[in-house]
């Protein structure tokens, strides 16, 4: 059965800890932030896909093509394009429709606008067509168009946490056998999320090379997945060539901090978690290579506040976000201190996401 027209959306999304862990069948902690990306959606007779962003100015709001001849354009429609395309592919029955889309995720920021939109776009198919198509299932191709059809080789994390997680829990998502389960935050901590205002992309060079690296450790060390290699075992990994040895420290060492953070959540441990990040932090900077000066100013910043209790880049790097854990009550001040020191230290716009736990603030700007 088919409905005529459906408004459907998808959450962005903060990770907690655990990056660039999930292409290396590693653990993250993610979970959904208040900003969305909505898709309202006609169907229409034949086979013509007409898009339009309300974010984009134009012409670029407007991306048409006809279903059955998707191509790769760099553009926003690519998302929607690679969604129709393996939907189809995998035997799902389409046919023309008109969508518009919004979003007060921020491109750019590490917060998952394009697995937002990718969601959101199934959601609206799964709903408008009767697709059968189950959360998971559509994380899964989520991901396969960033991988097949964009060219970001991306894992598995932003595509789960925007179809699975909500913005009151956490999601420990093991990569491996992608089994989840939802970890709530201790109700004592406000949850900050302020965005540089510096632009990343996943699907430019820098990702990507990171996971070559990974995957060249691999090749040397006999491993298929950096998961292999346990906490205990951080010496086999010191046998790899610079830059190589690094990477691969930064994914094994992370990987046990999230399994770390989740046991402190478990005890309450704030001053643990936050100590946590941190470290997080350094090893993203110094050994995986992917934070900016920008980002750590924002670290050190949070750093110097006394009711902070850690902070860290968020997302893929080269850019984006940070996201902190400040003492309850105490985070929409300090997230307007740290914006406003920011903002006159750099040429970037910050702007606060998130600025108290599950709290539902809309986008703010400075
Ligand atoms: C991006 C990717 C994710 C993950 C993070 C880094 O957000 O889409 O799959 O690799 O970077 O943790």
């Amino acid at each position: 059965m088919t409905i005529k027209n459906v408004i459907a959306s998808a959450p962005g999304r903060v990770n907690l800890i655990g990056e660039h862990t999930d292409y290396n069948g590693g653990y993250v902690l993610p979970m959904a932030i208040p900003q969305r990306t909505t898709v309202s959606l006609k169907i229409l007779a034949g086979k013509q896909v007409r898009l339009r962003s309300r974010n984009m100015p134009e012409p670029a709001a407007a991306f048409n093509y006809e279903l059955g001849c998707e191509a790769r354009a760099g553009s926003w429609g690519d998302y929607i394009q690679g969604v129709t395309r393996l939907l189809a592919g995998e035997g799902h029955a389409l046919q023309g429709f008109e969508a518009h889309i919004s979003s007060d995720i921020p491109v750019g920021s590490g917060l998952s606008s394009s697995a937002a939109l990718e969601v959101s776009t199934m959601r609206a198919l799964r709903e408008a067509f009767g697709l059968a198509l189950d959360d998971l299932t559509i994380a899964r191709l989520g991901q396969r168009v960033e991988n097949e059809f964009v060219g970001a080789h991306v894992g598995i994390m932003d595509q789960m946490a925007s179809s699975l997680a909500n913005n009151s829990e956490a999601l420990f998502i093991d990569t491996l056998d992608l089994s989840y389960k939802s970890v709530r935050l201790p109700d004592d901590v406000d949850l900050v999320v302020v965005n540089s205002g510096v632009s990343h992309s996943n699907s430019n060079g820098d990702y990507n090379t990171r996971r070559s690296e990974c995957e060249q450790a691999c090749k040397i060390l006999g491993v298929k997945l950096l998961r292999e290699i346990a906490y205990g075992e951080l010496s086999r990994i010191e046998a790899l060539p610079e830059p190589l040895s690094r990477r691969a420290r930064h994914v094994v060492t992370e990987n046990e901090r999230v399994l770390q953070a989740v046991h402190a959540i478990s005890k309450g441990d704030l001053q643990g978690l936050g100590k946590l990040f941190y470290q997080s932090h350094q090893s993203m900077r110094d050994d995986y290579a992917v934070s900016v000066p920008e980002i750590d100013l924002l670290v050190e910043l949070a750093m110097a506040e006394p009711g902070v209790y850690g902070a860290r880049l968020t997302g893929g790097g080269f850019g984006g976000s940070i996201v902190l854990l400040a003492r309850l009550g105490a985070g929409a001040r300090i997230a307007e201190k740290i914006a406003d020191a920011y903002a006159k230290k750099v040429p970037y716009k910050p702007t606060i996401l998130v600025k108290g736990k599950g709290e539902l603030n809309a986008t703010e700007s400075h």
